[in-house]
């Protein structure tokens, strides 16, 4: 009995070995693809095939020509009455969580509570047709468990990179503020003053997952400090931050809204501005030297004025919703105009996961063609990420993320919002 079960031992390993010796057969995919949005040409092509082996794309090109070069045995899909895309990229969300109500968000809630269900919301982004995201601020280290276990396939979820941590002043935006100094919450602070406190949380975040650094440069809507645009770090502090995470490769995506924190920030030398509310022309040229991204958040002013009353949110945080929402709009549009680099980014988690696709009708109507909006969703979201060697556009070599929608994104980017095939790394998710 022990000698057969040793034979069969031994049989198993030499079987295992012989497979992996002659390697596992590959996974070959052809999609045909009825419209293709060529995201780096800006232009959409007919007719057009990709070929796919395992998760990444061998060739693109006319239907006949790339046909010719599959196997008889490639799995076919058919898209040929469809527009494909590439994956899209959300470069600002907070996919481990979304509100139900303010109160009970901050004092019922643990972060043990966020960690079950933020694999929840990973799925929905998915689904909707985002392939990656940024996640650019979440507790106890939630995004970097995220993303390992859907970078090992145990969960469903989006490509992601990850802030950990907001890197914050005491009593800014990322702090909780208006309550008894007594109150105190037992959990990881991405709270810092000064020079040697920033570097040193920023050596802790990177050291525990970090792959980029969040930078709150200015006060904010969603929280209980007065100002809504403030600066909240010196410039001093603001260049530390930038040259710590540049130390360890890492890039610093700032929140500001006001007009001098934005500055500092850009100065500093960070890749992008979130929300860039109160941006001015001196603020739009700084950007344009320095080649600094905008990422700014333009639906969700509908979302906050529309449901953030019925959530239980304080009115001061509704009137400062009030002051920005409608100039950050015409600001987004004055620096687009203007030749700021443009990337896509939401703030979903404000507003329900799976909707990220809301605001691509509001870049164009502030501004941008719908190509535009696409190239910000897809390859200037994967340069201001580093990812432009494997995401954000239909080219071999690349993820093989690709997306669908049955009209033409062109004519009206709403289609976008409806995603009838999403495929992450040649696996198909919808
Ligand atoms: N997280 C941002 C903040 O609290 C949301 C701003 C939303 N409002 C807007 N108009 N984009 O500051």
């Amino acid at each position: 009995m022990i000698r057969k079960a040793a034979s069969l031992c031994a049989l198993l390993v030499f079987t295992l070995t012989s497979v992996s010796a002659q390697s596992l057969p590959k996974k070959i995919t052809l999609i045909k693809a009825g419209r293709l949005v060529d995201v780096k040409n800006g232009r959409v092509l007919t007719d057009q095939s990709i070929l796919i082996e395992d998760e990444r794309i061998k060739e693109v090109g006319p239907s006949k020509e790339v046909a010719s070069h599959a196997p008889s045995d490639a799995k076919v899909i058919d898209l040929s009455s469809s527009t494909v895309l590439p994956g899209l990229i959300d470069c600002h969300t907070h996919v481990t969580s979304q509100p139900t109500n303010y109160y009970e968000d901050l004092f019922r809630k643990s972060p043990i509570d966020v960690a079950v269900s933020a694999h929840v919301y990973a799925r929905r982004t998915l689904e909707a047709g985002f392939t990656t995201i940024r996640d650019v601020g979440a507790p106890e280290f939630i995004d970097v468990a995220l993303r390992n276990a859907i970078d090992s396939g145990a969960v469903v979820g989006p490509r992601m990179q990850v802030a950990t941590l907001t890197v914050g002043a005491t009593g800014g935006h990322g702090d909780v503020t208006g309550f008894s100094p007594y109150l105190k919450f037992g959990s990881f602070s991405g709270i810092a003053d000064g020079v040697n406190e920033i570097r040193k949380l920023i050596r802790f975040e990177i050291k525990n997952g970090a792959d980029l650094i969040k930078l709150l440069a200015t006060a904010g809507v969603l929280s209980e400090e007065e100002s809504v645009g403030a600066p909240q770090f010196s410039q001093e502090e603001m260049n530390a931050v930038v040259e710590e995470a540049a130390m360890w490769g890492k890039k610093v995506a700032a929140h500001a809204h006001g007009t001098e924190g934005i500055k500092r920030a850009v100065r500093a030398g960070v890749a992008s501005i979130e929300h860039g509310s109160l941006i001015d022309d001196e603020g739009i040229q700084l950007m344009k030297q320095k080649g600094t991204y905008l990422v700014a958040d333009i639906y969700n002013d509908d979302y906050i004025l529309a449901e953030y009353t019925r959530l239980g949110y304080p009115d001061k945080i509704i009137e400062k919703e009030r002051k920005v929402g409608r100039a950050q709009r015409e600001n987004f549009q004055r620096a687009a105009k203007a030749g700021v680099k443009i990337a896509f980014g939401t703030d979903a988690g404000v507003y329900p996961h799976g909707w990220n696709a809301k605001q691509f009708a509001h870049m164009v109507r502030w501004g941008l063609t719908p190509m535009q909006a696409i190239q910000a969703a897809t390859v200037n979201a994967a340069d201001l990420l580093s990812w432009s060697d494997r995401v954000g556009a239909i080219e071999a070599g690349k993820f093989a993320d690709i997306i669908a929608v049955s009209r033409d994104p062109i004519a009206d980017v709403t289609v976008l919002e409806h995603v009838s095939f999403v495929m992450k790394g040649g696996s198909v998710i919808k």
